[in-house]
């Protein structure tokens, strides 16, 4: 029996397809753009849509376990075609904004509430993966860094636990090569807390030069982060680095518990994608 693993193109879903393959696991993966991954050829890929659900029955057919992104904005349909042709259990890149208090009347935590909703209603036995904020999200400040070797930022004494997506990638395979996480829901965090400053200097550190964050206003950064996210993400980031200052967020043991190994610091991930901000 196959897995399948939806968005092979991206950082976590890729990482996710490499690790199954390790494990000798029958990958199947999908893509909105299948021509544009590059898997080795024994992967059977095919175009699929999470924001059409038809597009997924061919992939479907004879799959035991599926990686799925939680893009979507109406998950019901989807899951009602994953439990009808006989995948046993989904594995759902979720996230920890799910546990936050009052996550249902938030932007981002009730979309990705929805998603686990619709799997739990389909009756699939599940695995919700809730990493917390991704290492990753530092790649928006690589174009200033390599331009004049910024980062403008509103909150850069904002504290978080930059999660590596290969930590999150460790977990999913660990669910979807066996039976131990049916039912769990792994909160995921970095191993370090760190403010933004912090992640700035250590960017610095790795590049071996002066990286330094230049404050600007809440309205300056709106302004900036609107050229590249839709406003109401704008809102959600601001709204989130604001919420972060002073706070002590907890660091999840989670990643060593189940793969045995310690999770991924942040300068790791830095020297992982140094490419970005030279
Ligand atoms: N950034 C954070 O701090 C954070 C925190 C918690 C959770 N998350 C969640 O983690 C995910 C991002 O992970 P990542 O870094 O691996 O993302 P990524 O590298 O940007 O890749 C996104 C993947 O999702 C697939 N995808 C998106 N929309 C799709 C659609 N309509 N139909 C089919 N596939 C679709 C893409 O596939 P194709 O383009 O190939 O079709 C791509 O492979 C998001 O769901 C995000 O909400 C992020």
């Amino acid at each position: 029996m196959a897995v399948l693993v939806v968005g092979a193109s991206g950082a976590v879903g890729g990482a996710v397809v490499a690790g199954l393959l390790e494990r000798g696991v029958d990958v199947r993966a999908t893509s909105r753009t299948p021509e544009r991954l590059s898997l080795p050829p024994q992967v059977r890929t095919s175009a699929a849509d999470l924001d059409d659900p038809a597009s997924f029955d061919p992939a479907l057919e004879g799959v035991e376990r599926i990686f799925l992104y939680a893009d979507m904005t109406h998950p019901e349909p989807l899951l009602a075609r994953v439990a009808a042709a006989g995948v046993r259990h989904v594995v759902l890149l979720s996230s920890s904004a799910v546990t936050a208090p009052g996550a249902a009347d938030d932007f981002n935590g009730a979309r990705f509430l929805r998603v686990e909703r619709a799997v739990e209603d389909s009756g699939v036995a599940h695995t919700f993966l809730r990493p917390g904020g991704f290492a990753s999200n530092a790649a928006r400040w690589s174009w200033s860094i390599r331009t004049d070797g910024t980062v403008p930022l509103p909150h850069p004494d904002a504290a978080q636990v930059p999660v590596h997506e290969a930590d999150v990638a460790d977990v999913a395979v660990v669910a979807l090569t066996g039976d131990a996480l049916l039912g769990a829901a792994p909160v995921l965090t970095g191993p370090e807390v760190l403010t933004l400053r912090e992640q700035v200097a250590t960017i610095g550190d790795v590049l071996g030069r002066d990286v330094r964050v230049v404050e600007q206003t809440e309205a300056e950064s709106a302004a900036l982060l609107a050229r590249h996210v839709p406003e109401v993400w704008v809102r959600q980031i601001i709204g989130d680095w604001r919420a972060a200052v002073g706070a002590t967020p907890a660091v999840s043991r989670e990643h060593e518990r189940l793969t045995g190994r310690p999770a991924r610091t942040f300068r790791t991930w830095v020297e992982d994608h140094v490419d970005l901000f030279r």
